[in-house]
């Protein structure tokens, strides 16, 4: 059941592997993706095109787009995401940001 706040079934349910840039993560399966994953610490999902900032989640309803990572080569929202297991996850621009 969805509650809500993405961040109150943190906690809940089995866990999951998931692999975000290399590193392996087990997150709650079934949660919101964004929040499992500035639970496990990761507080950086993309970098900004242009000038390389580091950017992540602040709305976590799918408006500014800060949280933007790149599953299998495809750009997406990691708060309008669930964690299923076997998820590849990368940041996004990180290699096309500017030095
Ligand atoms: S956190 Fe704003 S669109 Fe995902």
């Amino acid at each position: 059941m969805k509650t809500a706040s993405p961040f109150l079934e943190l906690e809940k349910g089995p866990r999951v592997n998931v692999i975000f840039d290399g590193v392996a993560l087990s997150l709650p399966q079934g949660t919101n993706l964004a929040a499992a994953l500035l639970a496990a610490g990761v507080d950086v999902f993309r970098d900004t095109p242009v000038s390389g900032a580091p950017r992540g989640p602040f709305c976590m309803m799918g408006a500014c787009f800060d949280c933007l990572i790149e599953i299998e080569g495809i750009t997406r929202q990691a708060c309008m995401i669930e964690v299923t297991g076997g998820l590849e996850i990368t940041r996004a621009h990180r290699d096309e940001a500017l030095a």
